[in-house]
């Protein structure tokens, strides 16, 4: 039982952001987490991270507590967060540098750089790539550290629509090679159901789980699943706790 959210609140002085959140978060799995703005999806996140402790209840990994950010869990934000003076084989060699300066494995890096389809770009610039590709460079340098748990929070928020389906089929197609446990975060419905294993939608505040799903599509996924019943059916139970 890898993570356990057990009956976690969170509050920012008198505003309850959380209220008794419970979730178990099997290995190799790929949650998302859906809920609108505000509804303290980042707080949960942040949790999970370990960069703000809960108010009430507690957060484990592997059955420790979660009390500090750590190299098991790595985050992707919706801004890459790139170093512009680094180039991008820099950028994603980071965390090793900063793990042991003298031996980055750098065959892991370059294997990285080609399953995100970075080849040729090694040695650019942050100025120099494009919106999805500094979240490429973002997801490899968070995978070179061959983390745990990926923590996604709405990392595809901030591109366009055409990129942001393009990032989607990436992320599916690279999920079938890694198989890793990651947690992704989305206020966008579609997304959530199209690449979750397991689907969590939040009430707005106090987030609560207002409802936990099966998502009941085969993989490898495609975008045409959008229109299959099943696909709408949850859809259709999403919206109505997204609209209450
Ligand atoms: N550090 C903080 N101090 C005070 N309020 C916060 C803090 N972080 C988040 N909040 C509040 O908690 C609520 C949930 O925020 P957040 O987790 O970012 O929501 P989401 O990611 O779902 O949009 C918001 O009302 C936000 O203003
Ligand atoms: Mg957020």
């Amino acid at each position: 039982m890898p993570i356990l959210v057990d009956r976690v609140c969170k509050d920012f002085g008198p505003l309850r952001v959380l209220d008794d959140v419970s979730l178990t978060i099997e290995d190799a799995t790929f949650v998302t987490i859906l809920g609108s703005s505000g509804c303290g999806k980042s707080t949960l996140l942040n949790m999970l991270a370990g960069l703000t402790p809960p108010s009430a209840g507690r957060l484990t990994l592997d059955g420790s507590n979660v009390t500090r950010p750590g190299p098991d869990r790595v985050v992707v934000f919706q801004q890459a967060g790139l170093y512009p003076w680094l180039s991008l084989r820099d950028n994603i060699a980071f965390g090793l540098r900063m793990k042991s300066a003298r031996s980055i494995d750098w065959a892991r890096v370059d294997e990285l750089i080609e399953v995100m389809g970075l080849k040729g770009f090694e040695n650019h610039r942050t100025y120099e790539l494009s919106g999805g590709m500094q979240q490429r460079v973002a997801i490899a340098r968070a995978l070179v550290m061959r983390p745990r748990v990926l923590l996604m929070d709405e990392p595809f928020g901030a591109l366009d629509a055409q990129t942001r389906h393009t990032m989607q089929q990436f992320l599916l197609g690279l999920w079938e090679r890694i198989r890793a446990t990651v947690v992704f975060i989305t206020h966008d419905i579609d997304e959530a159901i199209l690449l979750g294993d397991r689907l969590i939608v939040m009430s707005a505040r106090p987030g609560r789980v207002a409802l936990e799903r099966v998502v009941p599509l085969a993989r490898p996924r495609h975008w045409d699943m959008t229109l299959d019943p099943e696909f709408l059916d949850l859809k259709r139970q999403a919206m109505a706790i997204l609209a209450a």
